[in-house]
């Protein structure tokens, strides 16, 4: 029998090194005792570091250390048992064994990866920075991860909030990120992050806004935002009200459509935007129902659903108010006289398009005809309100850094109804988790002034624009 050491536990370069050396000494699985992070075993076994080399060094795939790279962050204490037998089948006449997916240790290695992607991506839209007293720009958060993902997830981080001074706790460690550099520590407590504050009462106003009594599905609600995370989110406060007043406020919508016929949306055949589509998390599958959303009755004239565009890890989100004659055609944003508009501000400032995130707050066209036309009508907040969790959604999984929205439906759907875009504009706003966005005018309003004004509209306009300039460098 033998030992092998991997520490820390989630190291891909410490396991590799003991599970090569292994195979060159021709130990069986079933003869090698894993010790994880430091652990000790019961027995004093020889390390596998020092046993005779009587096989050439095996060459291991890329597509099996980057499963184990994820699979190592995993608190299974099996998992580096596991990967060394699926290592040790494919250097014995199975090479093929992780493309066997009926194999019970390949559907292990997928799942154990698959819990800790799951985990990652909660880690990416659970944690919620709160600014440290008497600081300007400088964060701390709190998060209890299932498994051991901050080295994977930090990163992200650091590109996402790279403007900003942050920490997030967890009980194993921290990850710091000064501005410039990435560095990582001892764990912390829960109380060693600031308190909620303003950014985060913001956060719940949004979030009551949002929130949509109608769609409540406890259950969803639970998976998607398991409990445990609650106590650390500042909307989660909010939701024991929210659910317990849910069937008086779907009740009260209900009774105040019967008495507005005019304005009545019919009873929406919704999709639900979460169901089948979250499960896989990824932008791809949200945009993928989104085509099939009837939350509306939007849905029905238009010819396609216009979903965002744009790089997943986009830095800036640019939110529009909805598709117009052009993009309902071409299924994609921004690409009619208003987009051109955007097209030559962003050529003026220097800001690739390519990496932006384009999307809008309602993602249907709503038109009137007149004769061939199709003539653009604003859309109204109930159709924002519709279209929700689809922003949400894109938000959640782009979490840009910055986000611009253009005119006041994009400013509606971000700030709720209490901002004013004449007062407010081209003025940061700090999100919850740090997000900084700001609202300007819409290129479509520019292109709608007199001649006279015109040129002078764009150039403050392009003013506002310039701020992500200021701060993205
Ligand atoms: N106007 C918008 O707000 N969005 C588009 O995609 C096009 C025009």
């Amino acid at each position: 029998m033998w030992s092998a050491a991997v520490d820390p536990a989630w190291s891909v370069d410490a396991f590799r090194e003991a599970a090569r050396a292994a195979l060159r000494a021709g130990i069986a699985p079933e003869d090698l005792e894993w010790l994880a992070g430091g652990q000790r075993g019961l027995l004093a076994l020889p390390d596998v570091l020092d046993a005779p080399v009587l096989h050439a060094s095996p060459r291991v795939l890329r597509s099996f250390l980057d499963i184990a790279e994820t699979v190592l962050c995993h608190r299974d204490p099996q998992r580096h048992a596991l990967l060394y037998r699926l290592l040790w089948r494919i250097a014995h006449g199975e090479p093929h064994v992780l493309a066997t997916p009926t194999d019970a240790d390949t559907r292990r290695v997928m799942q154990l990866a698959q819990e800790v992607r799951r985990d990652a991506h909660k880690m990416k839209a659970f944690v919620r920075f709160r600014e440290v007293p008497g600081e300007r720009d400088n964060f701390i958060a709190w998060f209890e991860p299932s498994h051991h993902i901050l080295h994977r997830v930090a990163p992200f981080f650091a590109r996402r909030f790279a403007g900003m001074r942050w920490a997030i706790l967890t009980p194993e460690g921290s990850a710091l990120w000064d501005g410039e550099a990435l560095s990582f520590g001892p764990g912390g407590a829960p109380d060693d992050a600031p308190a909620f504050d303003a950014g985060e009462n913001l956060w719940r106003t949004y979030y009551a806004h949002i929130f949509n009594p109608a769609r409540l599905n406890p259950r969803m609600m639970r998976q998607e935002m398991p409990q445990r995370y609650w106590k650390h989110l500042p909307e989660a406060h909010l939701l024991p009200s929210l659910i317990q007043g849910a069937a008086v406020r779907v009740r009260e919508m209900a009774e105040r459509e019967h008495a507005a016929p005019k304005r009545r949306i019919p009873a929406p055949t919704v999709v639900p935007p979460t169901d089948d589509t979250r499960r896989d998390e990824s932008l791809a599958s949200l945009r993928q129902a989104a085509q099939a959303c009837r939350a509306c009755p939007l849905w029905q004239p238009a010819t396609q659903t216009v979903f965002g565009e744009g790089p997943e890890d986009a830095r800036v989100l640019v939110l529009g108010e909805q598709p117009g004659d052009r993009e309902d055609l071409s299924g994609r944003p921004f690409v009619g006289p208003a987009g051109k508009l955007l097209d030559r501000a962003l050529a003026e400032l220097g800001i690739d398009r390519s990496q932006l995130y384009l999307t809008n707050a309602v993602k249907h066209f709503r038109f009137e005809r007149r004769g061939k036309q199709r003539l653009h009508r604003n859309p109204e907040a109930s159709h924002v309100q519709a279209c929700r969790s689809w922003l949400a959604g894109e938000i959640e999984r782009v979490r840009p850094q910055m986000i611009v929205c253009l005119g006041g439906t994009a400013a509606l759907a971000v700030f709720g109804a209490g901002f004013r875009l004449t007062a407010q504009r081209g003025t940061w706003q700090t999100l919850h988790d740090g997000t900084r966005a700001f609202a300007t005018v819409h290129p479509a309003w520019i292109l709608r002034q007199p001649a006279d004004r015109q040129a002078g509209a764009y150039e403050a306009w392009l003013d506002d624009l310039r701020l992500l300039l200021a701060t993205a460098g």
